[in-house]
């Protein structure tokens, strides 16, 4: 290709600069094909925004817009978590918003007048094109041109890295992948130059991280790790010093900007490592001033009583802080990092996302294909020259490997570096073997008659692994597209189905039932459904909600579990007190959908009964004696009077659904369900969506005194 490529150029161009213009063309391709294979879903669909998370951070950037930054950020959301509300403000990562409404100026500017939503839907996209510059110019600064194109086009169409930036998936890590990619990329920079300037630019970078995901907490965890374990092998110097306390201290500072972040750089655990690590650097450059001034023998004794004494003033400080609560203890999140069982046995919250689960060895292979055993040789080629920024990549590629291991979500953080690691190891083997091919003529004659005693077969080897890489290379690339189109690119909230003939139906009745709630229902109207579904609520049907994702109050998300999962009157009380209006569930009985609320529902047992008023609310109450969860005649009589099973299964005893079948068969759960015929009693159906997908019930007001 490269030849061919070659030959296009104009042929009066000197050799050095046709080679950079190809370098230009391919990494230009690379970037392209990052945006373009990202659109899949749009072209398919249209432009909307996927899953549930992006619809708030829609919401969001739309009041951004609107009403300016001041009101943004002393915005309090009276539409969410009725009926305590929420900062909105103090409590979101702004950088996401931040970004999208300045491309939205900028383009108005120029009278490109797009609407917000367009902005959003095509800015992760856009970003991953930015990814891929960064990641040739990081690759480049660690190992070379070569490894740098590599690199770049391994990330551009890595599916762990698609799954979370395909065009509408707006959110946090759409533009994190990058910020982080970025500051690693100046971080080196620091490290080899030892400036001032890349430093602080290195702490803008970190800015912008910590302002547009939680995930920054790697970061700061990883580049203190580097600085320390540059220590221990005898290779701190000026450099390293200025570097990281440059980056430190400015870091620090800008990142308690963040209302979020606030005290947490100088408060929290997951913080600590990277203040103590400030300390021993100061320690360090100290001591080499010392060494510089006495004799040898005189700074070894006082080195030593020094660490003694420092060593254990830290240990106490940090034990007396803890005691007084000045230090908070680690999140929960950030515990089940460390011990993937806490969560599970300890925070259903947490436990219940399945983004927070530990990954299976399978979805490794399928998100990351020919990459995972590239990663081994390009760790190898590392560690055969190892030098400073080596030891960076070296140490981001074996925490992410055992952090994306604990959770699946994290698999982000894993795709950029198992890109850079594959394309040093590539670019590493086919310089070595490029070499032993002779492709002329003359020197193929002379091989004939000389040979090369002491390495035969040696144009036939290089041969082989070229052409192996090669192969290699090109299943990757179709793995890629074919899981991309495949896996990553339905929006969930338009949901496509395929019939028995191969055709492709669409189920399009989630907004048909916002749609509904919109233009229907009172403006201040309650609607009470499981979390899951609360963004959305509040970003297209413009209506009040009682919880959602933002999960800051798990009493509050409790209380409903609660009302799910208890029978009829009891819930009508708990909605009552909540004063719910319409309560809304997903059901997938009918079409078959699998992701639908009573497939959620022991989670909502689970969590409804993890606080005191939740305490007769039993998990084992919901399984039959032999500890099956049913919902036909054999289930358990709680779980067939729950609220949750009659809102789903009202009027379904009925209705047919598949051929051969009795009526009220579930096609999720493959049985006839367990209670048919029964009736409401302090709710009434309200709307049902084509393919009840969606159910929306009213609560019936209470009824006037003395009438019965
Ligand atoms: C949502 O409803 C409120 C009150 O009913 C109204 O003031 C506001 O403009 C609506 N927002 C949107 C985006 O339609
Ligand atoms: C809830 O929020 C978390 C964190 O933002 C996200 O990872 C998860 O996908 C969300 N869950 C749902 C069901 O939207
Ligand atoms: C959380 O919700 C519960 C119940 O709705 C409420 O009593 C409590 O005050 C809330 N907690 C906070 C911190 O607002």
């Amino acid at each position: 290709m490269t030849a061919g490529l070659a030959g296009l150029l104009p042929l009066r161009m000197s050799f050095e600069k046709q080679e950079t213009m190809i370098k230009i063309i391919i990494l230009s391709l690379a970037a392209i094909t990052a945006f373009s294979v990202r659109l899949f879903a749009v072209i398919r669909f249209e432009s909307v925004i996927h899953e549930f998370d992006p619809y708030f951070n829609y919401r969001t950037t739309r009041f951004l817009t609107e009403e300016g930054y001041y009101n943004f950020h002393n915005w309090f959301d009276d539409r969410a978590w009725y009926p305590l509300g929420r900062i909105i403000g103090g409590t979101i990562y702004p950088g996401l918003m931040v970004t999208s409404a300045i491309f939205y100026k900028i383009l108005h500017f120029f009278h490109f007048t797009l609407h917000i939503r367009e902005v959003c839907v095509f800015l992760a996209p856009l970003f991953s094109s930015f990814t891929t510059i960064i990641t040739y110019m990081l690759t480049k600064e660690l190992k070379g041109e070569g490894a740098g194109l590599v690199a770049a086009s391994m990330i551009a169409i890595v599916p762990g890295y698609i799954s979370r930036s395909v065009a509408g998936s707006y959110d946090n890590e759409a533009i994190a992948i990058f910020c982080m990619l970025f500051t690693y990329y100046l971080w080196i920079k620091a490290v080899k130059t030892g400036s001032i300037f890349w430093s602080a630019l290195c702490s803008l970078a970190y800015f912008y991280m910590v302002s547009s995901w939680g995930g920054y907490v790697f970061l700061i965890n990883l580049i203190p790790l580097h600085v320390l374990a540059l220590i221990f092998s005898g290779r701190f110097s000026h450099r390293i010093y200025v570097a990281y306390s440059t980056v430190y201290v400015i870091g620090t500072i800008l990142s308690m900007q963040i209302p979020f972040v606030g005290f947490g750089p100088v408060q929290s655990s997951e913080h600590m490592a990277a203040f103590g690590t400030f300390g021993l650097c100061q320690l360090c450059a100290f001591a080499g001033w010392l060494r510089s001034k006495m004799s040898e023998e005189n700074f070894q004794v006082l080195f030593k009583s020094v660490i003694a004494v420092a060593g254990l003033a830290v240990f106490g400080g940090v034990a007396v802080a803890t005691f007084f609560g000045k230090i908070a203890p680690w999140t929960g999140r950030f515990y089940s990092l460390l011990d993937p069982s806490y969560a599970k046995n300890n925070i259903p919250i947490i436990a219940s996302v399945s983004e927070h689960q530990p990954t299976a060895w399978s979805s490794f292979y399928f998100d990351l294909q020919m990459l995972v055993f590239m990663f081994p040789a390009g760790l190898y080629f590392c560690f055969k020259k190892l030098t400073d920024h080596n030891i960076f990549i070296i140490l981001y590629g074996v925490t992410s490997i055992y952090f994306a291991g604990v959770m699946v979500r994290l698999m982000l953080v894993l795709a950029p570096v198992m890109c850079i690691l594959a394309g040093i190891a590539v670019s590493s083997t086919l310089n070595t073997y490029m070499k032993n091919l002779d492709v002329s003529q003359k020197q193929r004659g002379k091989l004939a008659k000389g040979g090369d005693r002491n390495y035969p077969y040696k144009n036939e080897v290089a041969w082989g692994v070229v052409a192996i890489l090669t192969g290699f290379l090109m299943t990757y690339g179709f793995h890629c597209t074919w899981v991309t189109a495949e896996a990553y690119s339905s929006p969930s909230i338009v949901l496509s189905a395929r019939t028995g003939d191969g055709g492709k139906i669409i189920f399009d009745d989630f907004r048909e039932a916002y749609y509904w709630l919109r233009q229907n229902t009172h403006e201040d109207a309650k609607i009470m459904s499981w979390w899951d579904y609360g963004y959305q609520i509040t970003a297209i049907a413009n209506r009040t909600v009682l919880v959602d994702n933002n999960t800051w109050n798990n009493t509050h998300i409790s209380r409903v579990g609660q009302a799910m999962a208890s029978p009829e009157e009891h819930s009508y009380e708990i909605m009552r007190e909540l004063d719910v209006d319409y309560v809304l569930v997903i059901f997938g009985g009918v079409t078959g959908y699998s992701s639908d609320d009573i497939n959620k529902f022991l989670w909502m047992v689970r969590i409804g009964g993890s606080t005191p008023e939740g305490s007769h609310i039993k998990e084992h109450d919901y399984y039959t004696p032999t500890g099956e969860f049913r919902i036909d005649r054999e289930g358990s009589q709680t779980m067939l009077n729950s609220l949750m099973y009659k809102l789903c299964y009202y009027r379904f005893g009925g209705v047919y659904t598949e051929q051969g079948r009795p009526t009220g068969y579930d096609r999720v759960r493959n049985s006839e369900i367990g209670n048919k015929d029964f009736e409401l009693d302090f709710l009434e159906e309200a709307y049902t969506t084509e393919h009840w997908i969606v159910r929306i019930y009213r609560v019936k007001p209470q009824e006037n005194r003395g009438q019965k």
